[in-house]
C-alpha cells in the first residue's frame, strides 16, 4: 500500500463521515420540526400566538425558503423554486409582528413546499464535493442549514410556550439529581485563554477567529442560579427597590408592571408557573428561567455580585489548565453525549441545579451547556477579525450594544447548534426566551 492510497482513502471516508453527519444533522432538525408543525391543530398554526413571535407557518415556510437559498441555489447553483415567495420569507423585509398578515402559504403547502426543497438539498448531498469553497468546505452550508432549521425550531417551541390553551407536547421529566454538594463557586485563575474557534468547522462567523485574551481571575457560580434563590430576591421586595437595578432596567420594569419572571404567579403563599400549558408549583432546584437580562442583572447586584462577562463565561466552559487549552467543551472536546448536558428538547425544561455531573468542567462547573441559556453582562461585538460569513444579516446587522450576549445553550438547542464557543443574543428585555443565568464576582485581594 502506497501513501497516496491511504490519503484516497482517507479523504473518501472523511467525505462518507461528512455526508452522514450531515444527513443526520438536517434529518434530526425535520422530525422536530415536523412535531412542532404537527402537535397542534391548523388555526394553531396560523394564529400569531404573541406579537413577539412569527405563525408557526412562517417558521415552517422560512426554514424550507433559506434551505433552498443557501444549498439548492448558492451550493448547487440552481434556478428560484418559487421566487415569487422570497419576499414573504425574508425576514428583513417584514417583522414579526406584521408576519400573520402577510399571504402566506397555508400549512399542507408550506409543507409541501420545505418537503420539496429537502428532497432537493438530499439529491445534491448525495454528489456533493466538501472542497473547493468556503461555503462547501467540510459541509459548512449543509451544517448552517441544520443549524438553522434548528434555531427556528427552538423559535417555534418558544411560541408554543406562549401559546394559551391545553398541554400538546409531551416529555419525560429530567432524571430527577441527588443534591448538589460542591461549592456554590470556584476561582478561576488569571491569565491568558484562546477565545472562538479558528478550527470548529460549522462554527458560525460570530464565532470566529481563535484570538488570545487576556482575563483577571474571578469566581463564578458553580450551577445556575435556581428558583429558590431567585424567589428569595423577590420575596426581599427585589422588584421595588430602585438600588438594585440598572436605570433603564427600572425604567423599564416599572414601566410595564413586572414583578417576577415571565409565566409566574403567586397564588396564596406560593408561586405558580405555566410551562407548556400546565401549571405548577415553581420547582426550587430548577434553574430559574424567563428572565430578562435587566432581571439577572438586578438580582446579580442584590446578591452582592454580578453577571460574568463574555469572556469569563468562555473561559470557564472551556479552559483546561492541566493543558492550557481552550477545549470544545466543558467536559473536553468530545461531542454531546445525554450524560453531558440536557439538550435538544429531550425534555421540556431545565434539570435540578447540579444535574450531570459528567458534563462539568475541570473547574468543577455544571450545566455551562444546555438547561438554560445564560445571560452575560456584555454586547454583542465582533471578535477581532472578524468577516461577516455567508451573509451579513445573520450575525453582523446586530453588532452593538442593543443586544447582550448569552451563553450555552437551553434545553431547547440541539446539539448542532451548541458549542462551547455558540454566541446567542437578545435584547435586554427579552424574557419569552430559555433564558437565565449564573453570578460572578472578580477576585479582590
Ligand atoms: C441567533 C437566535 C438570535 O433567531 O434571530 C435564525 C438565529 N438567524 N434565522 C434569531 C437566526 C436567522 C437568530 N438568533
Ligand atoms: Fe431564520
Amino acid at each position: 500500500m502506497t501513501a497516496p492510497q491511504t490519503d484516497i482513502t482517507t479523504t473518501e471516508t472523511d467525505s462518507e463521515a461528512l455526508r452522514q453527519r450531515a444527513l443526520a444533522s438536517l434529518t434530526t432538525a425535520r422530525d422536530r420540526t415536523t412535531l412542532l408543525t404537527t402537535c397542534v391543530d391548523e388555526p394553531d398554526l396560523t394564529a400569531q400566538h404573541s406579537p413577539l413571535m412569527s405563525p408557526l407557518v412562517w417558521d415552517l415556510a422560512h426554514i424550507g425558503n433559506q434551505e433552498e437559498l443557501w444549498l439548492l441555489r448558492a451550493v448547487g447553483g440552481r434556478e428560484a423554486m418559487r421566487p415569487d415567495i422570497d419576499n414573504l420569507y425574508d425576514a428583513f423585509e417584514h417583522p414579526r409582528a406584521e408576519r400573520p398578515s402577510l399571504p402566506l402559504l397555508p400549512p399542507a403547502e408550506a409543507r409541501r413546499y420545505a418537503a420539496d426543497v429537502r428532497g432537493r438539498a438530499l439529491d445534491l448531498l448525495d454528489g456533493a464535493d466538501f472542497h473547493g469553497s468556503r461555503l462547501t468546505e467540510a459541509g459548512f452550508a449543509f451544517g448552517m442549514v441544520a443549524q438553522h432549521e434548528q434555531q427556528h425550531d427552538e423559535t417555534m417551541l418558544i411560541t408554543h410556550q406562549l401559546r394559551r390553551g391545553p398541554r400538546a407536547l409531551t416529555a419525560p421529566d429530567p432524571e430527577p439529581a441527588p443534591p448538589f454538594t460542591g461549592p456554590a463557586e470556584v476561582l478561576v485563575p488569571g491569565g491568558p485563554f484562546t477565545m472562538g474557534t479558528s478550527a470548529e468547522p460549522w462554527a458560525l462567523d460570530n464565532e470566529r477567529p481563535a484570538h488570545p485574551r487576556q482575563v483577571a481571575p474571578f469566581w463564578i457560580d458553580t450551577t445556575p442560579v435556581t428558583n429558590a434563590a431567585y424567589r428569595a430576591f423577590v420575596e426581599d421586595g427585589g422588584y421595588d427597590t430602585e438600588r438594585w437595578w440598572s436605570p433603564e432596567g427600572w425604567a423599564h420594569i416599572r414601566g410595564h408592571g413586572i414583578t417576577a419572571p415571565l409565566f409566574w404567579r403567586r397564588d396564596g403563599g406560593q408561586w405558580l408557573r405555566r410551562r407548556f400549558g400546565v401549571t405548577e408549583v415553581v420547582p426550587p432546584d430548577e434553574p430559574v428561567l424567563h428572565v430578562c437580562w435587566y432581571e439577572a442583572d438586578a438580582y446579580a447586584r442584590w446578591a452582592g455580585r454580578r453577571l460574568p462577562t463574555e469572556t469569563e463565561w468562555e473561559k470557564a466552559a472551556r479552559f483546561d489548565p492541566a493543558t492550557g487549552r481552550s477545549m470544545r467543551y466543558p467536559w473536553g472536546d468530545a461531542d454531546p453525549a445525554p450524560e453531558h448536558a440536557n439538550l435538544g428538547q429531550r425534555h421540556l425544561g431545565p434539570a435540578p441545579a447540579g444535574s450531570y455531573p459528567a458534563g462539568e468542567s475541570p473547574f468543577g462547573v455544571r450545566q455551562l451547556i444546555g438547561d438554560v441559556w445564560e445571560w452575560t453582562a456584555s454586547d454583542f461585538l465582533p471578535y477581532p477579525g472578524f468577516g461577516a460569513f455567508p451573509y451579513e444579516e445573520y450575525s453582523q446587522v446586530f453588532f452593538g450594544s442593543d443586544h447582550k450576549v448569552l451563553r450555552g445553550g437551553s434545553f431547547a438547542v440541539d446539539p448542532v447548534a451548541c458549542r462551547g464557543t455558540f454566541r446567542n443574543w437578545d435584547h435586554p428585555v427579552r424574557r419569552q426566551i430559555f433564558s437565565g443565568f449564573r453570578t460572578a464576582r472578580s477576585e479582590t485581594g
